[in-house]
């Protein structure tokens, strides 16, 4: 334990972490990693199918649900991320509030979480590039876009495009900053030109009924419906403000620039998230809106075919952008466990040229290559939300624990209004576990299982913190 506390000592500023990885990510890049990972699938599809199907217009309610329980947990993996430090994330932090078994099933939960992330976000991102390839002439045979249960061979887009970020993610982490921060820019500019249609297309009566499903209620099958159960499900839009924790050990000046990159980034895409929530509900009715691609769907209804167009550049940019950042968060929490012992000390290695962990990157990489041209993965966004939900919930109990625990650790940032806020944090995210369907959790409970049975197996045996 007490060594995760001696990594804020690394907190040295000469380019190196200690580790081997090479500081090089300012606090803009760390803001825009962030909302990198952020803006994505969340908002260009979920909302159509949340409003269509669970929320109405109040959609934009669900948002604000949403970001309130994200900001609590945000605000919490600032004074985290700037005191322990460490590119674990939430595994490193409950390390030292919890122990170790509480960290290595809270770090099993995030592999569960950022890899399900990036290989259905893949998925989603082929469709989006095989429509785009058709529009301008060369469309793919079936064979090469669909899984072999949907009658194809391999989705080859979603394949090829995990192994194309794997290749940047070895060039290192500035390349990969940089190539982030220029499809960050296009996503933004798609989503200001939505913004600027959308605004003059308003039509308030689209606003009613606002709340056609009311608040909460579980319906016959297990699945849940209503405002609440919207958030559960628009909640995925928010994930990702947690994979900046993971940039600790590559930033220039983690105690300053990761509560910045945290918070800034979270801020930014929830007043986006509410503006294009609110705009797509008026122009459009919701029950237009349960289609794959709401946000051009709705552009193609009141008559934009350009702007249409437009939006899918900035899909494709943008779901690569959330791809690239979750397996770059992926890559540095199997870093961190790796050396800690918890999982295999192969990992460990950074490579002296491009100073990343590049056996990590390429093996997790291929991995989730596989799973995303083979098994065709439909809606896993709720199965992300609770792996991400309960990392949110340790997190902020462990503000609560080590405020008593270790009262005098130097606090660069700290949570305001504690324990307050991180009370409310894991009031809410615990909440916005409990909307989500019974199928979720069981499939949640298997995966833990599965790591409970590795850590007995292996991880107790190896661990390096134990036994230090
Ligand atoms: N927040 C990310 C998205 O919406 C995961 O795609």
């Amino acid at each position: 334990m007490s060594m995760q506390i001696f990594r804020t000592k690394h907190f040295s500023s000469n380019g190196h972490s200690g580790h081997g990885l090479k500081r090089c990510l300012s606090a803009w890049d760390l803001a825009f990693l962030g909302i990198g990972a952020i803006i994505g699938t969340g908002i260009f599809v979920l909302t159509g199918v949340a409003a269509a199907t669970q929320s109405g217009p109040a959609v934009v309610l669900s948002f604000v649900i949403a970001g309130f329980a994200c900001t609590f947990a945000a605000l919490s993996y600032a004074e985290l991320a700037s005191s322990i430090g460490g590119c674990g994330s939430a595994y490193g932090y409950s390390y030292v509030a919890f122990g170790e078994l509480c960290a290595f099933i809270i770090g099993w939960d995030l592999l569960l979480e950022y890899s399900i992330a990036v290989a259905t976000v893949a998925n989603g991102w082929s469709g989006y590039f095989s429509n785009a390839l058709t529009a301008i002439g060369i469309p793919l045979p079936d064979a090469l876009t669909k899984a072999p249960e949907l009658g194809g061979i391999i989705n080859l887009p979603a394949s090829a495009i995990i192994l194309l970020l794997m290749g940047l993610l070895i060039l290192g982490a500035k390349q990969s900053a940089k190539a982030n921060n220029a499809m960050v820019f296009v996503k933004l500019i798609t989503i200001a030109v939505f913004i600027a249609v959308a605004a003059f297309n308003v039509h308030p009566e689209n606003w009613q009924p606002f709340m056609p499903f009311g608040w909460f209620q579980t319906l016959p099958d297990g699945e849940t419906t209503g405002v609440l159960a919207g958030a559960s499900l628009v909640f995925f839009a928010y994930v990702g403000f947690d994979a900046v924790s993971t940039a600790t050990e590559e930033a220039k000046n983690p105690q300053r620039d990761l509560p910045f990159g945290i918070v800034a980034s979270l801020m930014f895409c929830t007043v986006i998230y509410i503006v294009v929530s609110g705009l797509l509900t008026g122009a459009v009715h919701y029950t237009e809106l349960n289609v794959s691609s709401p946000v051009a769907h709705a552009l193609n209804l009141l008559g934009y075919t350009w702007a249409s167009a437009l939006i899918s550049t900035g899909v494709i940019a943008g779901l690569s952008t959330v791809m690239l950042v979750l397996y770059y968060a992926l890559t540095r929490i199997i870093f961190a466990m790796s050396r800690d012992g918890l999982l295999m000390p192969f990992f460990t290695k950074v490579n002296p040229k491009t100073q990343t962990p590049v056996r990590v990157i390429v093996i997790s990489g291929i991995i989730m290559s596989l799973i995303a041209g083979f098994i065709p993965l439909g809606e896993l966004a709720e199965l992300v939300n609770i792996g991400t939900l309960a990392a949110f919930v340790l997190v902020c109990l462990g503000v609560i624990v080590l405020r008593i625990t270790k009262p005098d650790m130097p606090r660069p940032f700290r949570t305001p209004f504690s324990p307050l806020f991180p009370v409310l944090g894991v009031l809410s995210c615990g909440a916005l576990m409990a909307f989500l369907p019974s199928i979720t959790w069981l499939r949640f409970i298997v995966w833990l299982v599965v790591g409970l049975i590795f850590y007995f197996v292996y991880s107790i045996h190896n661990s390096k913190l134990a036994k230090a």
